[in-house]
């Protein structure tokens, strides 16, 4: 059994999560998990909230509570959403815990006592209005790279470049809209990437791997561009109280303690049970870790240069990243989503619409891997018309109704497999083959392709096979045939656990069967799994899996959601 460690980047606590969201981590880093269980290694998933921050302390002033508390709250709506959405994650955590803080100011000391922190006078943007130093994502302006009008004061998310809020071009608070800001002096503690840069540099040689096509390109571009300094340090309230004399009424910066998160939140999973688990089995020394994080693009640099360098600094042995995937972004009807203009789908409402799977299976397999891509309610609703109702649920449906009305509740018995089952099962092999590959390659478009595939094999399979035609002469053949085509439900429904976990449970549930039934992938032989299940066996027809979308809720939907303007 291998080790994968498994991790989504760590959703801001006060987002409210939308499809983009769902598609860019959280969802891909889920199937992945299931996928790699299924193949027998030993996972550990881990997903919480990104806490910290002006952000939060905006998001509670708003609400009328402190932050504590609404952060407490919040973590519980997170947690709900991704447990609706099927997350399978071993620990929902919080970078505001304790281990959190724990780890946080270990390694800050390591990186301390290696001479990588350095104090530095610096200038920050206060807002007279609010009475307040504005956190960088508080100041909006133009960014001065590429002229994009509502940059942030940490990130320009048009051309991605890390940016000072002073960098910015004609700013103001996004807070109260004012401009009447003035940059006032504080002194706070720098990280210095480019000392740390060389030994990143000697690092990134050996991780040649782990980039993909995404990650790679952002990544690059931002080593050229020559690493600087990073401050780490905020004059806020909300967060982890700098553990360095002169400092202790500073606190670290939100994207100083976010990744160290990721640890942290193992350390709460181990403390769960502190007989059995132990954090440094994953994070410390450990040679057998294979680790890979899933995020958005905007997320690259922070996890390509900044937290590996972070790490290296300490010079101890954590665990770095092994494969990180990056994806592009996920449009709304080809804009933005936004809560405040009530535009896109979030996800709590979206399982309100359609149960967890119909957006998971959508997401998956059109997520930007590549460029953008758009969520439109024509595509989801074709997609689940024509995939899920037309070539998966279809075929379970005809083939057990067909069985049951022609031959009776039980799976028949009799006859033999012939030439065309060998034909299918030579198929199959190949499609599952290539499924494999993708999946472990982490090439979730074409793994689910390959998957749509394997089911539309299922279906060319009956209607070559004929089994209404057989069965007026040869009642045996026909047996075997719906026999073969039950055992192909069985196949298609562990196949599509990863994608799919619930619909994988009603089809299975439909034969009788249980999750817990569901065997290893790592030796899936199709040639064995085809006569699984034997003659005798109950199945109930039940309802279809999917109902189909008509074009009267693809308009209604359009219109709730704000397609239409
Ligand atoms: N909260 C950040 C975002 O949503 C992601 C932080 S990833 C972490 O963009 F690992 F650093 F926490
Ligand atoms: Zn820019």
């Amino acid at each position: 059994m291998s080790k994968v460690l498994i991790t989504s980047a760590l959703p801001y606590i006060n987002g409210i999560p939308h499809l983009g969201h769902m598609v860019g981590c959280l969802l891909p880093s889920d199937v992945y998990a299931r996928y790699m269980r299924m193949m027998d290694n030993d996972v550990l998933y881990i997903v919480g909230t990104d806490e910290h921050g002006t952000t939060s302390e905006v998001g509670a002033l708003k609400a009328g509570l402190d932050v504590q508390e609404y952060c407490d709250m919040n973590h519980k709506r997170h947690y709900n959403t991704y447990k609706d959405f099927g997350l399978s994650f071993d620990c929902f955590g919080r970078t505001s815990s304790e281990q959190n803080k724990e780890m946080t100011y270990h390694i800050f000391e390591q990186l301390d006592k290696n001479g990588f922190i350095e104090e530095r006078t610096m200038k920050q943007v206060y807002s007279i209005d609010d009475k307040m130093f504005l956190a960088d994502r508080y100041i909006t302006g133009t960014c001065p790279h590429c002229g994009y009008e509502k940059a942030r004061g940490d990130q320009c998310e048009n051309c991605t470049k890390v940016l000072e809020p002073t960098d910015l071009i004609d700013a103001g608070s996004t807070i109260s809209g004012s401009k009447n800001l003035e940059v006032r002096e504080t002194k706070h503690l720098f990280l210095n990437l480019p000392k740390i840069e060389p030994i990143l540099q000697q690092w990134l040689k050996t991780k040649e791997a782990f980039w993909p096509e995404v990650a790679y390109s952002i990544a690059q571009k931002w080593l050229k561009e020559g690493l600087q300094a990073r401050c780490i340090t905020r004059d806020l309230k909300w967060g982890f109280p700098v553990n360095k004399e002169g400092f202790e009424d500073k606190v670290f910066y939100v994207w100083f303690d976010a990744p160290i998160g990721y640890i942290g939140i193992t350390k709460q999973w181990a403390d769960e049970k502190p007989d059995e688990r132990n954090w440094k089995d994953w994070w410390y020394d450990v040679k057998d870790v294979r680790h890979i994080e899933f995020m958005a693009k905007d997320n690259v640099p922070y996890h390509s240069i900044t937290f590996p360098a972070t790490l290296l600094g300490t010079k101890e042995p954590w665990t770095q990243v092994d494969y990180l995937k990056g994806v592009s972004y996920l449009t709304f009807e080809g804009g933005k989503f936004s809560k405040s203009e009530n535009r896109g789908v979030f996800a709590e409402d979206a399982i309100k619409e359609f149960e967890a799977d119909y957006w998971r299976y959508w997401l998956m397999s059109n997520i930007p891997e590549g460029s953008d891509t758009s969520f439109t309610f024509d595509l989801f609703a074709s997609v689940v018309n024509k995939d899920l109702n037309g070539v998966l649920g279809n075929f379970v449906s005809r083939v057990l109704k067909m069985t049951s009305s022609k031959i009776g509740d039980t799976v028949p018995e009799g006859g033999q497999l012939g030439e065309l089952e060998q034909k299918l099962i030579e198929n199959l092999q190949l499609s599952i083959k290539n499924y494999f590959k993708y999946m472990n390659e982490l090439e979730f478009r074409k793994a689910f392709a390959e998957l749509r595939a394997i089911w539309v094999e299922g279906n060319n399979y009956i209607s070559e096979a004929e089994p209404w035609t057989v069965i007026k002469e040869d009642q045996a053949k026909a047996a075997m045939i719906l026999r073969t085509c039950i055992n192909l439900i069985r196949i298609f429904a562990i196949l599509s656990a990863p994608i799919m976990p619930k619909t994988a449970e009603k089809m299975l549930a439909k034969l009788g069967l249980g999750v817990d039934d569901i065997p290893s992938l790592k030796d899936f032989d199709v040639k064995k799994e085809i006569e699984f299940i034997k003659a005798g066996q109950p199945f109930e027809v039940g309802d279809m899996l999917f109902e189909r979308i008509l074009p009267e809720r693809v308009e209604e939907l359009k219109t709730k959601y704000g397609s239409k303007k």
